[in-house]
């Protein structure tokens, strides 16, 4: 649905009281006023099946929601969870800026007219040798970026998060340079499968998984799938990315998924699928290969790591 609104996703309180709530003759759930922590688990409306999708089964809500990376909000695996809470995602403006001929600049609402929202079942494979299925929720990246209007000199697109050490302050030792700061060559982020992401699971993104809006690039380890994004610039040269300028040996600007190139410290070969222990082989390019080998023809990928 294009015109969605981000007034008129019906937050998660109401729509497991909907039945009291419509008991009770208050018929307007358009135009709410709430705190910004309600919307976190407000169902979307109007999302429809991709058939970018994969069959194999979603990892569990807990698992996905659970078990995260996002530094801003400390480091162990628990911790988004329990400490972004009352991160506040609203109001959000996102800026898109840069070699562009219609710079733009949305709030919530332009961010969920961007395009019609669907549903893609993705996976997700982190550098650190686990991997979940993910039902994201949202639209191609493509279709902002057309929208702003790219010119010749637009060869990367550079991404940057929220950052706020009031409201993150775990984000000290964090151990990587904040805000966080991803990037994609321009064919990239064109690319159909790279995706802007509000929700997951029918529910507004959970403040830990990077809400209200982050990237999803599946066949890229997962710290290129930059949490909470700000601002959005088309740039002529390469961008410094967060993990690269942490450490360039370990964490390059491509982080496609290889098996057959080891992380300097670990074999990327395997990968235990959450919730549970089981390993599994891990496919090139996150097998994704049929669709996003193209980008890299004739590129050494163990050089452009
Ligand atoms: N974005 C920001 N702003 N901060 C982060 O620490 N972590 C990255 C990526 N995006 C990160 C981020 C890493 S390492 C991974 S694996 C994914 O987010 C994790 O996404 P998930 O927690 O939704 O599974």
């Amino acid at each position: 649905m294009s015109n969605l609104r981000y007034s008129q996703v019906t937050p998660k309180s109401e729509y497991l009281n909907r039945r009291r709530f419509l008991a009770g003759g208050a018929a307007a759930v358009g135009a709410l006023v709430l705190p910004v922590s309600t919307y976190a688990g407000a169902k979307l409306s109007g999302v429809t099946k991709s058939p970018l999708s994969t069959t194999e089964p979603a990892t569990p809500f807990e698992a996905i929601t659970g078990y995260n990376n996002y530094y801003e909000f400390g480091t162990d695996k628990g911790d988004p969870a329990k400490n972004a809470q009352n991160f506040k995602t609203s109001p959000w403006t996102l800026t898109i800026e840069g070699n562009v001929a219609k710079p733009k600049t949305l709030d919530l609402d332009g961010i969920m007219k961007i395009a019609p929202l669907e549903e893609r079942i993705y996976r997700h494979r982190c550098v650190e040798r686990w991997s979940i299925v993910v039902p994201w929720i949202g639209f191609s990246l493509s279709a902002l970026l057309q929208q702003v209007e790219p010119n010749s000199k637009a060869k990367y697109v550079a991404f940057q998060s929220y950052y706020d050490p009031k409201q993150m302050p775990e984000g000290k030792h964090a151990g990587i340079q904040l805000p966080y700061l991803e990037g994609l060559r321009i064919d990239e982020a064109m690319h159909p499968l790279a995706m802007l992401v509000v929700g997951l699971y029918g529910e507004v993104l959970p403040n830990q998984n990077g809400a209200p809006l982050r990237l999803a690039v599946p066949w890229k380890y997962g710290f290129k799938s930059i949490k909470s994004i700000v601002k959005i610039k088309l740039v002529e040269k390469e961008p410094p990315t967060a993990w690269n300028l942490a450490n360039a040996h370990e964490y390059g600007f491509y982080s496609n998924v290889n098996p057959e190139v080891d992380h300097p410290r670990w074999s990327q070969a395997k990968e235990r699928r959450l919730p549970g222990f089981a390993t599994r082989p891990t496919l090139k390019f996150n097998g994704y290969g049929d669709q996003v080998a193209g980008l890299y023809t004739g590129m050494d990928l163990k050089k452009y790591y």
